[in-house]
């Protein structure tokens, strides 16, 4: 197993970049909450996808390939995974999983999905929270949508409103009582996590992009944001809303970390907690759709 560029592949964005130099050494950091959490919101709808053995299938912005591992095993030895992700470090991890575990119908492509993706070739295409990430988010999902036969079938995943996702959206809170909200010119992975949260406008998407059937399902999951209060403040001050101002802040979060800590602390402590760790509710859409027959 190894990875391939998708060959009309463009010089790097910006993003990409963000994805590889500054996200990626954190998501391995906080790899246990990421895979843990994200899992809760895959596990409660992979039994009803509609994947069946001897399909193809692409996992779109697939991280650390737990998913098109998960995948592999669906569609059997007679079918075949494809993981897609910009950031090689991701990659890496993947094929090496999927060495270690034996999966042998799994790949891995290095790809912009906002650039291009392998086209007509794939019966299911699948993407867990891989697409608020796209700048241009109607070319990602148009690119996601030409991977597919005609009549093929996609299922993407990705959170809805801040307020019922507190996982993400309390601590940033906490963080903007102190620090100002990051500028225009901010070094971000793109569009934030919750890009995707309005429904109408992501079904006028989706139907930009050419699907039919575009259907929204709400899955509710409690996440855990750490082992305890110290590792949710870490995870929280390194990745998604708060850390975005934190990082953005520079110097000047640096000089506050000790308030801002224990502000954090206060909040994080009032959460359920338990020996397994702090848990927060999260909340995601399921958004299902299909590739026209003709
Ligand atoms: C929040 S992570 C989710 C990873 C994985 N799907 C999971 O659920 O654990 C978002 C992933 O999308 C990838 N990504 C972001 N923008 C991308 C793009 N334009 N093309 C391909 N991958 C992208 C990132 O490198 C990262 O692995």
């Amino acid at each position: 197993m190894s990875t391939t560029n998708l060959a009309s592949q463009a010089e790097d964005t910006p993003f990409v970049e963000f994805w590889n130099e500054i996200l990626a050494p954190k998501f391995f950091r906080f790899k246990h909450v990421l895979v843990g959490g994200l899992t809760k919101h895959s596990e409660a709808i992979f039994p009803t996808l509609p994947v069946k053995k001897g399909d193809r299938v692409l996992d779109v912005g697939c991280g650390f390939g737990d998913t098109a591992i998960k995948l592999a095993d669906l569609v059997g030895p007679e079918g075949e995974v494809v993981g897609v992700d910009c950031c090689d470090a991701f990659l890496d991890f993947a094929i090496e999983d999927a060495k270690a575990k034996g999966i042998e119908n799994a790949s891995f492509m290095r790809g912009d999905a906002e650039v291009a993706l392998p086209e007509g070739e794939f019966d299911f295409v699948f993407a867990r929270f891989g697409t608020m990430f796209f700048a241009n988010p109607v070319a990602g999902l148009r690119n996601m949508r030409k991977a597919l036969k005609p009549g093929g079938k996609m299922v993407h995943i990705v959170w809805r409103n801040r307020a019922d996702n507190p996982w993400l959206s309390m601590a940033k809170d906490v963080v903007m009582e102190f620090l100002p909200e990051p500028g225009d010119d901010a070094q971000t992975c793109g569009p934030g996590p919750f890009s995707m949260s309005n429904k109408e406008m992501v079904q006028t998407m989706m139907k930009s992009a050419g699907y039919e059937n575009v259907e929204h399902r709400r899955v509710d999951a409690p996440v855990m944001v750490g082992n305890d209060v110290e590792d949710a403040i870490e995870f929280q001050l390194a990745i998604g809303p708060a850390g975005e101002v934190f990082r953005e802040a520079g110097e000047e979060a640096e000089q506050k970390r000790d308030e801002i800590v224990a502000a954090l602390t206060e909040a994080i402590n009032k959460q359920k907690i338990s020996t397994d760790g702090i848990a927060m509710d999260s909340s995601s859409w399921v958004i299902s759709a299909e590739n026209p027959k003709v």
